[in-house]
């Protein structure tokens, strides 16, 4: 089979190379993979910048799915037949994130899943909603359920709330679906209007560009009358968070999740205590949290918004892509059939 590996010193991109097809063992299943899609973090395993110190070569890229295709013995989850998806973290299957189960995630700690064929525990999969595309499905694992852990596990969002969303990258659009499925209203920035338009069309109720705008938090304010907002997807780290702060409402919610714009720097702490501000850290999320938004993905028919599908064989060009910032949503790679 083919698959593909960061090897030497992950500066640079993975080559594509022919691997034995791996065999399932007990409780586990071999998974004709369909679809993986990208995440950001995907870059910064690439580039050496995530997570482990100690290089290893890996299989790149955490999120995909496919058709289950052999069964080890002793399993019971899944059958020949099924169609899945991997999860983030193989071993956070429910309750609290601790160190072993932090160091179990796909494409980073442990082989990802850009390859024709994978072998997955059965423990780590979960079924994917029957209505949905490969592609569409293999843009869940991470950016879906860290949007939905956010707003939705973490958060708690309830109708008639405001949630503010940094650009318009994937776990944005998914945060955006999840906002307004949950009927809460949404502010949104972006580098380009063109996109705002998009996210218009998405539900979005108003946009900022942060280009021109670059205090866009005063804007955040206006638009909500002086109270701020209930909810911050901080996709953007260090440098975007004092702008969250001042966005977000006296009690209000910032889920840390991103370092786009890096994990260092000033930050003014007393917003924080003044406005008794909660700050609650994302990492992904649990095989529960993925199976409880999958039902709400199918009783809503949420459909992720994927930007491009890139050939197996231009997987490379596919992380050139999500790098330039152009895209709209997911970056797919196709797979097989
Ligand atoms: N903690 C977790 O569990 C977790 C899970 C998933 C992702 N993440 C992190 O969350 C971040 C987003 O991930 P992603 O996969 O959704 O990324 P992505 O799809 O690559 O999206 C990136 C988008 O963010 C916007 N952006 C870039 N710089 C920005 C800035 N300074 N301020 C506001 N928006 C900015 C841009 O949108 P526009 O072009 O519209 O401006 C860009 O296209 C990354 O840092 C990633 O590592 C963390």
């Amino acid at each position: 089979m083919r698959a593909y590996e960061l090897r030497n010193d992950r500066s640079d991109s993975p080559a594509l190379l022919e691997r034995s097809q791996p065999q399932p063992g007990f409780g586990q299943v071999l998974v004709k993979m369909r679809a993986a899609s990208l995440n950001y973090r995907d870059l910064l395993v690439a580039k050496g910048s995530y997570g482990a110190k100690e290089f290893k070569p890996i299989v790149p890229l955490s999120d995909g799915s496919g058709e289950v295709v052999a069964l080890g013995e002793g399993v019971t989850r899944v059958a020949v037949g099924d169609r899945v998806a991997g999860i983030f973290m193989q071993g956070f299957i429910s309750g609290e994130l601790t160190p072993e189960k932090s160091g179990s995630a796909l494409g980073g700690a442990i082989d990802g899943v850009l390859a024709e064929y994978v072998v997955f525990d059965q423990q780590g999969l979960v079924k994917i909603p029957d209505f949905l595309s490969y592609e569409e499905a293999a843009t869940l694992p991470c950016a879906a359920v860290t949007a939905w852990n956010a707003l939705v596990v973490e958060g708690q969002l309830k109708a008639g709330e405001t949630v503010l969303l940094l650009g318009t990258g994937g776990v944005s659009l998914f945060a955006l679906q999840f906002a307004k499925m949950a009927g809460a209203k949404v502010i949104l920035t972006s580098s380009s209007d063109e996109k705002l338009e998009r996210a218009r069309q998405l539900g979005a109720d108003a946009g900022i560009n942060y280009r021109t705008m670059p205090d866009w938090e005063e804007k955040v304010w206006a638009l909500t009358d002086g109270r701020g907002v209930d909810h911050v997807v901080e996709v953007g780290g260090s440098a975007t968070l004092s702008k969250s702060l001042r966005s977000v409402r006296y009690g209000g919610k910032i889920a840390m999740i991103g370092v786009l714009n890096g994990t260092t720097g000033e930050v003014n702490t007393s917003a924080i205590l003044h406005k008794q501000v909660r700050v609650q850290g994302i990492y992904v999320g649990s095989r529960d949290m993925f199976e409880e938004m999958n039902r709400a993905i199918a009783l809503h028919q949420i459909h992720p918004v994927i930007d491009r599908v890139f050939p197996f064989e231009e997987a490379r060009s596919a992380m050139t892509y999500l790098e330039s910032g152009s895209h709209f949503g997911k970056v797919v790679v196709g797979i097989s059939g």
